[in-house]
């Protein structure tokens, strides 16, 4: 396995990949690997040639510095558990290989079609610009057949999809295919996280009950309004001591706007769990 810090190295491999005529897919992250980022990169594995792992926390997303700062980081680690599964590529550059001072500090506006305007991209401005203007450059890089993202992020994995096929960058993705994948959950049913590493055993414990509600909102659904099951959940996960509800929105999973019926529904949440930020989602 090679572990790769420079733009320049990482272009000279796919080149030679390239020349070779195989397939390479890209499993983008920001480290602090676990199960679910595993589940990515072995259907990644199993479906390309290559396969090209970038690790990099990518500032530019975060529009909140001290969440940039407890980010947790561990390229060893990391590095390892890829070696193990059998990974080609490992990119880890630093920021100053990655953006000059310009790129980082100016603030892109993609048109995501109205994507961002909703949750995530309401409750952390400049955020999905941030994953856009990293995974675009990742996308030129490495010029990959397939590239997969999980489906804990619903909304950005739609974004990501929205940018790769619908907007004005997308003839230079030419035969890219965007693969989602299901959420991989702990045994409690908490979904895994990079941002799980934070939270005490108990913590942990308390956070169990946002997915046992969304899991009986399903049952909600079958006699309530979808705002009366918004507010149910809320309220429900609202009262237990630990938890504090930043959004539940239920919208239609193509457009993400808020919708008034069950078809063609997701619900999505963010709930602090201390000053641990989760999300999770589920499907009506
Ligand atoms: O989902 C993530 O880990 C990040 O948003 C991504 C896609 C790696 C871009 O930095």
């Amino acid at each position: 396995m090679y572990i790769v810090e420079t733009q320049q190295e990482l272009r000279s491999k796919i080149n030679e990949y390239k020349q070779q005529q195989l397939t390479i897919g890209l499993v983008p992250t920001m480290g602090a690997l676990h199960e679910g980022h595993l589940t990515l990169i072995k259907k990644c594995l199993s479906e390309n040639d290559i396969t090209v792992v970038s690790i990099f926390v990518n500032p530019t997303q975060f529009n909140n510095a001290e969440d940039l700062i407890k980010y947790p980081r561990n390229l060893a680690k990391d590095a390892q558990l890829l070696e193990q599964v059998g990974v080609d590529i490992v990119f880890a550059p630093s920021t100053e290989e990655m953006y000059d001072a310009e790129e980082l500090n100016s603030r892109f506006a993609f048109d995501f079609n109205g994507l961002d305007t909703v949750m995530e991209g309401a409750m952390r401005p400049g955020h999905f610009n941030g994953v856009v203007q990293i995974v675009s450059r990742l996308f030129h890089l490495v010029t990959p057949n397939k590239a997969y993202f999980g489906e804990k992020d619903f909304q950005q994995l739609a974004i990501i999809r929205h940018m790769t096929y619908h907007s004005s960058m997308s003839s230079t993705f030419d035969n890219l295919t965007i693969v989602g994948c299901p959420i991989v959950r702990e045994t409690s049913g908490l979904a895994l996280s990079s941002r799980n590493e934070r939270l005490s055993e108990q913590q942990k414990n308390i956070a169990t009950n946002i997915y046992k509600t969304l899991n009986l909102s399903k049952d909600w659904a079958n006699t309530c309004s979808v705002k009366e099951v918004e507010q149910k959940v809320i309220h429900t996960i609202n009262s237990i001591e630990g938890l504090d509800v930043e959004y539940y929105c239920i919208v239609d999973k193509d457009s993400l706007q808020a919708t008034n019926t069950f078809h063609n529904a997701i619900g999505c949440i963010t709930v602090y769990c201390g000053d641990v930020r989760l999300i999770d989602n589920i499907q009506y």
